[in-house]
């Protein structure tokens, strides 16, 4: 990211790690799991923790144009660090989007509610009254019934046919981020992930006619999304 210039980028979508690589156990298609998911979603602490979001947001802050925004998605683990950063850094919090999952995993502690909820926080560097950040206020009514689109979005999570080249442990559908880059990008608009996965946020962008650019650094991640290229 450092090696991009300032203000180039138009839109970011991300999904940071959550820090919930924590060897407890977890449900996944029925069956009970280790939830850890890899070493890159070890928690180091809440103080190391927020240093790191804080960092990698300097870093999109310097990327992004001032009528450019931003979509961050989070869980209780991670959403309170990013959220704090973001104010500290001078973004604006447009927006908590909260994405309830049609058929959440069981609980299978019992010693709270189902996690059925992620919160997408959207924001922007723009100053009010000074730029003006793309929303595409009309296209998002039109797709709600010609009313309002509210900030809770029901949706499922990824199915099959989104995991046929392999598939992430953390990876969020297509149907989620395309939403957010209709709401907030035009065709040619370049979309960076810094943290990119299978690159979810890669398809969506380039089958709405967006440019995309993403970081990674687990290499077999970005040969998933090498496939799902060459089959858009
Ligand atoms: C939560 S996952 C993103 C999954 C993605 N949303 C998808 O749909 O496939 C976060 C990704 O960030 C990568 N990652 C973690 N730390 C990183 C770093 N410092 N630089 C680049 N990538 C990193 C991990 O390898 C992981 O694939």
């Amino acid at each position: 990211m450092a090696s991009l210039p300032a203000e180039s980028v138009d839109c970011i979508w991300t999904d940071p790690p959550y820090n919930l690589s924590n060897d407890g156990i977890t449900c996944v298609a029925g069956r009970m799991v280790k939830v850890n998911k890899g070493e890159w979603d070890r928690s180091q602490g809440a103080e190391r923790d927020h240093a790191f979001n804080k960092a990698w947001l300097a870093a999109c802050y310097r990327l992004l144009k001032p009528t450019g925004t931003i979509w961050v998605t989070g869980t209780l683990h991670v959403y309170p660090s990013v959220g704090f950063a973001m104010q500290q850094l001078g973004f604006r919090i447009l927006n908590d989007i909260i994405w309830e999952k049609v058929a959440p995993p069981p609980n299978l502690g019992c010693r709270c509610f189902t996690h059925a909820t992620e919160l997408v926080l959207w924001a922007t560097k723009a100053r009010k009254g000074k730029e003006r950040y793309t929303f595409n206020y009309e296209e998002m009514k039109s797709e709600n019934g010609d009313r309002q689109m509210k900030n809770l979005w029901r949706m499922p999570a990824p199915g099959k046919a989104e995991k046929i080249y392999g598939k992430h442990p953390t990876q969020k559908p297509i149907a989620l981020v395309s939403r957010c880059l209709r709401a907030s990008t035009n065709p040619g608009d370049l979309v960076l992930n810094p943290f990119a996965g299978s690159s979810t946020t890669g398809v969506a962008a380039l089958s709405l006619g967006r440019e995309s650019i993403g970081c990674e650094v687990d290499i077999g991640h970005m040969v998933t999304f090498s496939l799902m290229c060459l089959s858009l």
